[in-house]
Protein backbone atom coordinates (compact mmCIF):
# COMPACT_ATOMS: atom_id res chain seq x y z
CA UNK A 1 0.00 0.00 0.00
CA UNK A 2 1.00 3.05 -0.13
CA UNK A 3 2.00 5.81 2.39
CA UNK A 4 -0.67 8.97 1.28
CA UNK A 5 2.14 10.67 1.75
CA UNK A 6 4.99 12.67 -0.59
CA UNK A 7 6.51 9.58 -2.81
CA UNK A 8 9.76 10.52 -5.13
CA UNK A 9 9.32 8.86 -8.01
CA UNK A 10 13.10 7.99 -8.16
CA UNK A 11 12.97 5.29 -5.65
CA UNK A 12 10.88 3.25 -8.13
CA UNK A 13 13.43 0.70 -10.13
CA UNK A 14 12.33 -0.27 -13.68
CA UNK A 15 12.61 -3.91 -13.88
CA UNK A 16 12.84 -5.71 -17.35
CA UNK A 17 9.94 -7.70 -17.92
CA UNK A 18 9.36 -11.14 -19.61
CA UNK A 19 7.24 -14.02 -19.69
CA UNK A 20 7.86 -15.25 -16.14
CA UNK A 21 6.45 -11.66 -15.19
CA UNK A 22 3.04 -12.26 -16.75
CA UNK A 23 1.27 -13.27 -13.63
CA UNK A 24 2.36 -9.61 -12.06
CA UNK A 25 1.38 -7.97 -15.50
CA UNK A 26 -1.99 -9.53 -15.54
CA UNK A 27 -2.67 -8.84 -12.27
CA UNK A 28 -2.44 -5.15 -12.19
CA UNK A 29 -4.21 -5.53 -16.03
CA UNK A 30 -7.32 -6.86 -14.37
CA UNK A 31 -7.41 -4.20 -11.57
CA UNK A 32 -7.37 -1.73 -13.85
CA UNK A 33 -8.84 -2.96 -17.20
CA UNK A 34 -12.09 -4.06 -18.32
CA UNK A 35 -12.11 -6.15 -20.08
CA UNK A 36 -8.74 -7.67 -18.44
CA UNK A 37 -5.82 -9.44 -20.65
CA UNK A 38 -5.63 -13.31 -19.23
CA UNK A 39 -2.47 -14.20 -18.08
CA UNK A 40 -1.58 -16.74 -21.02
CA UNK A 41 -1.97 -13.95 -23.73
CA UNK A 42 0.12 -11.17 -21.29
CA UNK A 43 2.80 -14.20 -21.19
CA UNK A 44 2.59 -14.70 -25.41
CA UNK A 45 3.20 -10.96 -25.68
CA UNK A 46 6.16 -11.03 -23.19
CA UNK A 47 7.91 -13.67 -25.15
CA UNK A 48 7.64 -12.23 -28.02
CA UNK A 49 11.02 -11.32 -29.71
CA UNK A 50 10.01 -7.84 -30.32
CA UNK A 51 8.93 -7.57 -26.33
CA UNK A 52 10.02 -4.46 -24.58
CA UNK A 53 8.43 -4.21 -21.06
CA UNK A 54 9.19 -2.87 -17.70
CA UNK A 55 7.34 -3.54 -14.45
CA UNK A 56 7.49 -0.45 -11.65
CA UNK A 57 8.77 -1.84 -8.57
CA UNK A 58 8.93 -0.09 -5.18
CA UNK A 59 9.86 -0.81 -1.25
CA UNK A 60 12.38 -3.04 -0.26
CA UNK A 61 13.05 -6.86 0.72
CA UNK A 62 10.77 -7.65 -1.38
CA UNK A 63 9.88 -4.80 -3.80
CA UNK A 64 6.26 -4.64 -4.81
CA UNK A 65 5.36 -4.48 -8.09
CA UNK A 66 2.99 -1.74 -8.91
CA UNK A 67 2.86 -0.72 -12.81
CA UNK A 68 3.74 -2.03 -15.89
CA UNK A 69 4.45 -0.68 -19.52
CA UNK A 70 4.25 -3.22 -22.56
CA UNK A 71 5.69 -1.92 -25.63
CA UNK A 72 6.93 -3.39 -29.30
CA UNK A 73 9.66 -2.54 -31.48
CA UNK A 74 9.25 -3.11 -35.37
CA UNK A 75 12.43 -1.73 -37.44
CA UNK A 76 12.47 1.84 -36.51
CA UNK A 77 9.00 2.20 -34.70
CA UNK A 78 8.01 1.26 -30.95
CA UNK A 79 4.28 0.92 -30.15
CA UNK A 80 2.93 1.28 -26.28
CA UNK A 81 0.63 -1.95 -26.02
CA UNK A 82 -0.72 -1.26 -22.56
CA UNK A 83 0.49 0.71 -19.04
CA UNK A 84 -0.61 0.92 -15.51
CA UNK A 85 -0.21 2.21 -12.14
CA UNK A 86 -1.82 0.59 -9.32
CA UNK A 87 -4.08 2.44 -7.87
CA UNK A 88 -2.81 3.36 -4.57
CA UNK A 89 -0.13 4.70 -6.78
CA UNK A 90 -1.52 6.79 -9.54
CA UNK A 91 -0.07 10.56 -9.36
CA UNK A 92 3.12 9.85 -7.58
CA UNK A 93 5.50 10.09 -10.83
CA UNK A 94 5.21 5.73 -11.77
CA UNK A 95 3.29 6.81 -15.28
CA UNK A 96 5.63 9.33 -16.40
CA UNK A 97 8.82 7.13 -15.42
CA UNK A 98 7.45 3.99 -17.24
CA UNK A 99 6.63 5.72 -20.14
CA UNK A 100 10.15 7.48 -20.07
CA UNK A 101 11.90 4.28 -19.57
CA UNK A 102 10.01 2.57 -22.04
CA UNK A 103 10.73 5.90 -24.40
CA UNK A 104 14.51 5.36 -23.38
CA UNK A 105 14.61 1.74 -24.46
CA UNK A 106 12.81 2.28 -27.78
CA UNK A 107 15.12 4.76 -28.64
CA UNK A 108 18.94 2.78 -27.87
CA UNK A 109 17.11 0.09 -29.77
CA UNK A 110 17.38 3.08 -32.72
CA UNK A 111 13.52 3.41 -32.76
CA UNK A 112 12.58 6.70 -34.30
CA UNK A 113 9.01 6.93 -33.23
CA UNK A 114 6.80 5.79 -29.87
CA UNK A 115 3.10 5.40 -30.99
CA UNK A 116 0.33 4.43 -28.73
CA UNK A 117 -3.33 4.90 -28.65
CA UNK A 118 -6.02 6.11 -26.08
CA UNK A 119 -9.70 6.78 -25.24
CA UNK A 120 -10.19 10.18 -25.70
CA UNK A 121 -12.30 9.91 -22.18
CA UNK A 122 -8.97 8.52 -20.18
CA UNK A 123 -8.00 12.24 -19.04
CA UNK A 124 -5.00 10.68 -16.57
CA UNK A 125 -3.52 8.91 -19.91
CA UNK A 126 -3.86 12.01 -21.87
CA UNK A 127 -2.55 14.15 -19.42
CA UNK A 128 0.36 12.15 -19.20
CA UNK A 129 1.12 11.64 -22.64
CA UNK A 130 1.26 15.00 -23.35
CA UNK A 131 3.26 15.47 -20.23
CA UNK A 132 5.60 13.79 -21.82
CA UNK A 133 5.56 15.18 -25.18
CA UNK A 134 3.35 13.22 -27.51
CA UNK A 135 1.55 14.33 -30.03
CA UNK A 136 -2.09 13.63 -31.71
CA UNK A 137 -1.83 11.55 -34.75
CA UNK A 138 -5.11 10.95 -35.77
CA UNK A 139 -9.14 9.79 -34.26
CA UNK A 140 -10.56 6.36 -34.76
CA UNK A 141 -14.38 7.33 -34.12
CA UNK A 142 -16.05 4.74 -31.90
CA UNK A 143 -13.55 2.98 -31.13
CA UNK A 144 -13.55 1.55 -27.62
CA UNK A 145 -16.81 -0.44 -26.87
CA UNK A 146 -17.78 0.60 -23.61
CA UNK A 147 -20.58 -2.03 -21.62
CA UNK A 148 -23.67 0.05 -21.40
CA UNK A 149 -22.64 3.20 -22.98
CA UNK A 150 -21.58 4.94 -26.22
CA UNK A 151 -18.44 3.66 -28.04
CA UNK A 152 -15.56 6.06 -27.48
CA UNK A 153 -13.15 7.67 -30.02
CA UNK A 154 -9.63 6.41 -30.04
CA UNK A 155 -6.83 9.32 -30.16
CA UNK A 156 -3.28 8.04 -32.10
CA UNK A 157 -0.22 9.75 -30.46
CA UNK A 158 3.37 9.59 -31.48
CA UNK A 159 6.81 10.74 -30.08
CA UNK A 160 9.35 11.41 -31.90
CA UNK A 161 12.60 9.61 -30.35
C1 LIG B 1 -2.69 6.66 -16.88
C2 LIG B 1 -1.86 6.20 -15.69
C3 LIG B 1 -0.90 5.10 -16.17
C4 LIG B 1 -1.04 7.39 -15.17
O1 LIG B 1 -0.13 6.90 -14.19
P1 LIG B 1 0.28 7.79 -12.92
O2 LIG B 1 1.41 7.11 -12.23
O3 LIG B 1 -0.92 8.08 -12.12
O4 LIG B 1 0.77 9.15 -13.65
P2 LIG B 1 1.88 10.16 -13.09
O5 LIG B 1 1.69 10.34 -11.62
O6 LIG B 1 3.22 9.73 -13.57
O7 LIG B 1 1.47 11.50 -13.82
C5 LIG B 1 2.09 11.91 -15.03
C6 LIG B 1 1.58 13.28 -15.43
O8 LIG B 1 0.19 13.20 -15.78
C7 LIG B 1 -0.60 14.03 -14.95
N1 LIG B 1 -1.78 13.27 -14.48
C8 LIG B 1 -1.79 12.00 -14.02
N2 LIG B 1 -3.06 11.64 -13.66
C9 LIG B 1 -3.82 12.73 -13.91
C10 LIG B 1 -5.21 12.99 -13.75
N3 LIG B 1 -6.06 12.07 -13.24
N4 LIG B 1 -5.68 14.21 -14.14
C11 LIG B 1 -4.83 15.14 -14.64
N5 LIG B 1 -3.50 14.95 -14.80
C12 LIG B 1 -3.01 13.76 -14.45
C13 LIG B 1 0.25 14.36 -13.75
O9 LIG B 1 -0.02 15.66 -13.26
C14 LIG B 1 1.66 14.25 -14.25
O10 LIG B 1 2.18 15.45 -14.76
P3 LIG B 1 3.69 15.92 -14.38
O11 LIG B 1 4.58 14.73 -14.66
O12 LIG B 1 3.95 17.07 -15.26
O13 LIG B 1 3.65 16.22 -12.93
C15 LIG B 1 -2.77 5.69 -14.51
O14 LIG B 1 -3.73 6.67 -14.22
C16 LIG B 1 -3.46 4.36 -14.80
O15 LIG B 1 -2.90 3.29 -14.60
N6 LIG B 1 -4.74 4.44 -15.26
C17 LIG B 1 -5.53 3.21 -15.51
C18 LIG B 1 -4.99 2.44 -16.71
C19 LIG B 1 -4.95 3.31 -17.96
O16 LIG B 1 -5.89 4.05 -18.26
N7 LIG B 1 -3.85 3.19 -18.72
C20 LIG B 1 -3.63 3.95 -19.95
C21 LIG B 1 -4.30 3.29 -21.10
S1 LIG B 1 -3.86 4.12 -22.63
Amino acid sequence: MSDGGAFDPKYVSLLWAGPDQAAEVARLHTELFSPPWSEESVRTLLDHPASTAFLAMVGGVPKTCVGFVLAQLAADEAEILSVGVAKDWQGKGIGRRLIEGVARAAQRAEAKTLFLEVAADNDAAMELYRRVGFLGTGLRRGYYARPGGEPVDAVTLSLKL
